[in-house]
């Protein structure tokens, strides 16, 4: 069995240089049979020490290259005829052996923190003969660590805040430092963190970075001193001397808490406002004073005490926490000229952990009112004033009165707005302010007369203010009562005594309180040999009754009765109205039949314009009938018209034979077609083709040869003779569309039948003509002689 052991040599590194010392260590002998059991185990990762390593000072500074250590096979009995060979990461550039004496040297300086180590393969061979005496093997160089690094802060600056106020020990923040060098060997990579500026206000936990306030409360106050610069420094071998460190700033904001009650500034205030200020009014503004920032000087002010804590108000502008005063009531000058207000102001957002001793403050406002000239004023908004219709001229109605406010009680003058009194009707004392009349009045007329009055100081007359007057006109009885309406009555010749024949009433302009009483009675001058009587219902109504039978037509075809109507108010006013009563002939039922020619001409009531309308209707209706009939006849010609709604469209009639397969004007085939057939079909029923403005579409069948056509030609002239000459003919232009067979035709017949045998599409001969004058109405002629249509 060959054994192959690799001798290796390792360097160990203190941290001076002058303690350097090396140690030499044997490689374990390893039989094939055992790696092989490894799976080419030459990670043996489970052994504490790593044998197969080389250690190698990183950072060498030195000019030769340096010695990483020896390989040695032990079939080299030292004659020269064993050869190393390198292989592997850095072979031949950064590492190189000694093909002779297996001796291995790095080339130049490595950085472990650029590449901690490096794997490489050693073979040896028979140098005469070029074959390896062993299996290559596989062993690591490390790089050993030297403190080569300084600890980094993960940011150069940092930022962190903390309340005021803060117990000692509060945590701010953490702040962490990293080494680049080997943690698991030596202290290269251990820190130690301390504070080199912040004291005393805030201290660093070594281990952990963790920044802490180094002060108790009452000395961290943000009304004090609200930033500190901190630098923290963390230093590498452990804090011990001769290490690295690497430092930090963390700047350090002290956050507001309400730590300070609002104060006022003064303890009083002054402010003036004009009398006649409207509520809501500013009056003025007070700020206290808070320490604090933000919500933390949020406060609200309040009216608690003082002779205007009912005129005034007070709010918070929450924009620049400024106490907004504002009138609350009218202020008067004359009543009141001084107001004092106790303001009260506090935090909105108070803390409870810090009780101030205090955390209100109190201030006096005081406001005096200054004095506005104001205009006079009424003593009264509105004045309600009655006045008899029949009042005489320069009669006082009543009066206003208005009083200058002012404390000079300046003298006012009155008058009335004509604006509200256009006509002068009334006129009021200049000085006194007593309204009198200066017109007739009439309630019937006017009822309510609404003025304006107007005060104003007497030397200034911009100072005024004004009044409604509302003159109410009270009634007195100065309107007879009159009949209520024209009566149109008759009395039947064969009437018997004491028959009612109308029941009359009476208006009157006058409104009485109590309501109108009317009386009824025979005027003087129809009680003589009186032929009706007027029996008074009570009720302001009454009957005209007859008051004998037999009234002759012929013996006095009218009579006048004259009736007496007086109201119920002093002083008595009345009318007599007459009745025209028209003596008739009348049926058994007492219908009237007949009157006398003049009475029966104004018993129809007509008047000549209505007449006029009559006749005119009476016209109007016969020729509506006149036309329904000639319609009717010219209906009775057109069998195919189906509907007529849309004549335009009835051209087709669905009643005929067809004119066969071609023939889609008969019926619609297009259910059975391909679409743009349809389309071309539809085109074809719809759009009445012009040859000056469309282009004839291509299948455009109805289109008329136009040779050998003379006598269809004739036809269709002599049809537009008949219609232009008809003079049942609509007034509007129509379209007539004619069937023609023509007089060349084979066939009696232009069924689809009879056509079968013909060869051309001309041989139908059918045509459609569009006549110039004919346009909308379709007036179709179903030839007796044809059995077609279109
Ligand atoms: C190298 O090979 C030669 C020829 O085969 C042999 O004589 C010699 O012993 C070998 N050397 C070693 C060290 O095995
Ligand atoms: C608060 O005061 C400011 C400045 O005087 C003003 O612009 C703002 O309108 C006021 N806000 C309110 C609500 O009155
Ligand atoms: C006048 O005032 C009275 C009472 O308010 C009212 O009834 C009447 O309609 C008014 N007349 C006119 C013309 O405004
Ligand atoms: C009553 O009728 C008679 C006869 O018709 C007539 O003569 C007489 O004048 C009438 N009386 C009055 C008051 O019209």
């Amino acid at each position: 069995m060959r054994t192959f052991s690799v001798l290796l040599i390792w360097a160990c590194l203190a941290l001076e240089a002058d303690s350097m010392a090396f140690f030499r260590g044997l490689a374990k002998k390893e039989s094939e049979g055992q790696r092989r059991s490894d799976g080419g185990g030459l990670r043996r990762s489970k052994r504490g020490w790593m044998w197969k390593q080389f250690f190698l000072q990183e950072e060498y500074t030195g000019t030769d290259y340096q010695y990483i250590g020896k390989l040695h096979s032990d079939m080299d009995r030292e004659d020269g005829s064993v050869k190393y060979v390198l292989t592997g990461e850095g072979a031949g550039t950064i590492f190189v052996i000694n093909e002779n004496s297996g001796d291995l040297h790095a080339t130049r300086s490595l950085d472990r923190e650029e590449k901690a180590f490096y794997t490489l393969r050693a073979q040896a061979l028979n140098r005469s003969t070029g074959l390896p005496l062993e299996r290559d093997t596989e062993f690591i160089v490390k790089l050993h660590d030297i403190n080569d690094n300084e600890p980094k802060f993960e940011k150069d600056v940092y930022t962190a805040s903390v309340p005021e106020r803060s117990n000692i020990g509060t945590s701010v923040t953490q702040v962490t430092a990293q080494d680049a060098d080997d943690e698991m060997f030596g202290n290269s990579a251990k820190l130690v963190y301390s504070i080199s500026q912040g004291h005393p206000y805030f201290s660093v936990e070594p281990h952990t970075g963790i920044i802490r306030t180094a002060l108790g409360p009452a000395d961290m106050d943000r009304e004090q001193r609200d930033k500190y610069q901190v630098v923290i420094e963390a230093k590498d071998m452990a804090g011990q001397r001769g290490g690295l460190t690497g430092s930090t700033t963390v700047n350090i904001v002290l956050t507001d808490v309400n730590d300070n009650p609002p104060r006022f500034a003064e303890s009083i205030y002054q402010f003036s406002v004009p009398e006649l200020t409207n509520t809501g009014s500013v009056v003025g503004r007070i700020k206290a004073v808070d320490a604090d920032i933000g919500r933390n000087a949020e406060m609200d002010y309040t009216v608690v005490g003082g002779d205007g804590l009912e005129v005034f108000d007070i709010t918070t502008n929450r924009s620049t926490q400024e106490g907004v005063l504002t009138v609350r009531k009218p202020l008067d000058y004359e009543r009141k000229k001084f107001y004092t207000l106790q303001i009260q102001v506090q935090n909105t957002h108070p803390d409870l952990r810090f009780m101030f001793p205090n955390p209100k403050d109190v201030a006096t406002v005081r406001v005096s009112v200054e004095d506005v000239d104001e205009p006079p004023q009424f003593g009264r908004f509105s004045y309600v004033m009655e006045v008899k219709e029949d009042a005489a001229m320069g009669t006082t109605i009543g009066s206003v009165s208005a009083v200058d406010p002012d404390v000079k009680r300046k003298p006012v003058k009155y008058i009335i707005d004509r604006h509200t009194d256009v006509d002068h009707v009334f006129n009021i004392h200049e000085g006194k302010g007593s309204i009198y009349l200066q017109r007739p009045l009439d309630r019937e007329e006017t009822a309510w007369h609404n003025i304006s009055v107007i005060a104003s100081e007497l030397d200034n007359p911009q100072q005024s203010s004004r009044a409604s007057v509302y003159i109410r006109v009270t009634d007195i009885n100065d309107n007879a009562p009159v009949l209520a309406s024209f009566y149109e009555m008759f009395v039947c010749e064969n009437t018997k005594e004491d028959q009612k024949i109308q029941t009359i009433t009476a208006v009157d302009a006058d409104e009485p309180i109590s309501g109108h009483r009317f009386k009824f009675g025979l005027a003087a001058e129809s009680t003589v040999n009186a032929n009706f009587t007027v029996r008074d219902n009570g009720d302001n109504t009454a009957g005209i009754y007859t008051r004998r039978a037999g009234f002759g037509r012929l013996q006095k075809s009218t009579h006048l009765v004259a009736v007496v109507i007086t109201d119920g108010e002093l002083p008595f006013q009345s009318s007599t109205g007459t009745l025209t009563v028209r003596v008739c002939t009348c049926d058994r039922h007492g219908n009237m039949e007949m009157c006398n020619v003049e009475a029966l001409s104004s018993a129809a009531g007509l008047s000549t314009g209505a007449l006029i309308a009559i006749l005119l209707c009476v016209i109007i209706l016969l020729l509506i009938v006149v036309l329904f009939a000639a319609l009717k006849r010219q209906k009775k010609k057109e069998p195919l018209i189906v509907s007529k709604e849309d004549v335009r469209d009835n051209v087709v009639s669905y009643n005929d034979e067809g004119g066969g397969e071609e023939d889609t004007q008969a019926f619609d085939i297009g259910a059975l077609r391909h679409p743009e057939v349809i389309e071309e079909s539809k085109q074809r029923r719809d759009i009445i083709p012009s040859e000056s403005l469309y282009p004839p579409p291509p299948l455009r069948r109805t289109a008329v040869p136009t040779r050998d056509n003379a006598d269809v030609r004739d036809f269709i002239d002599q049809r537009v003779l008949d219609n232009d000459s008809n003079p049942t003919a609509p007034p509007y232009d129509s379209l007539a569309t004619y069937a023609y067979e023509g007089n060349g035709s084979v066939a009696e017949s232009l069924s689809s039948l009879g056509s079968a045998s013909s060869d051309g599409e001309q041989d139908y001969n059918y045509l459609s003509e569009w006549g110039p004058r004919f346009r909308k109405l379709a007036d179709m002629y179903g030839g007796e002689d044809s059995d077609w249509d279109c």
